[in-house]
């Protein structure tokens, strides 16, 4: 079986699958599930890692802080903004980071300011941080 054939099944039964996922295709169905997703690494390496860790930098305080915030405003829940823990993005250089889908924008922050700036601006209006952006 060559590996195009093999993929063209496999395509032909996602597109299946989601034509009987209520009627939506599947990319709509993933996407609708939250306006946004946000993913704050929290990751802690053993002291002396030759690699920085974003849970040096407040992450955990921070993904705390957005969470409180967005439900205080009201965004949180289905069809609306979701805040989740992750382990490491692979950006430790330029920690601490997050990342926002479906947009895929990645940011750095330094306190609770930045992480108000990214939900007000973001989140609420639809205007990426560049300041923050990485
Ligand atoms: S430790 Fe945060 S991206 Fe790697």
């Amino acid at each position: 079986m060559s590996a195009l054939f093999l993929r063209q099944v496999l395509h032909r039964a996602v597109t299946e699958a989601a034509a009987d996922y209520n009627g939506s295709t599947l990319q709509e169905a993933v996407v609708s599930y939250y306006s946004h997703h946000v993913f704050f690494c929290l990751n802690q390496r053993e002291p002396g890692a030759d690699r920085p860790s974003c849970a040096n930098c407040n992450a955990q305080a921070m993904q705390e802080h957005a969470k409180k915030r967005v439900k205080q405003l009201g965004l949180a829940g289905a069809g609306k903004v979701r805040i989740n823990k992750a382990g490491c993005l692979d950006r430790c250089e330029e920690g601490p980071v997050l990342v926002v889908y479906p947009e895929g924008v990645w940011y750095t922050y330094f306190d609770k300011t930045d992480i108000d700036e990214i939900i007000d601006s973001h989140l609420v209006r639809g205007e990426p941080v560049s300041r923050l952006m990485i």
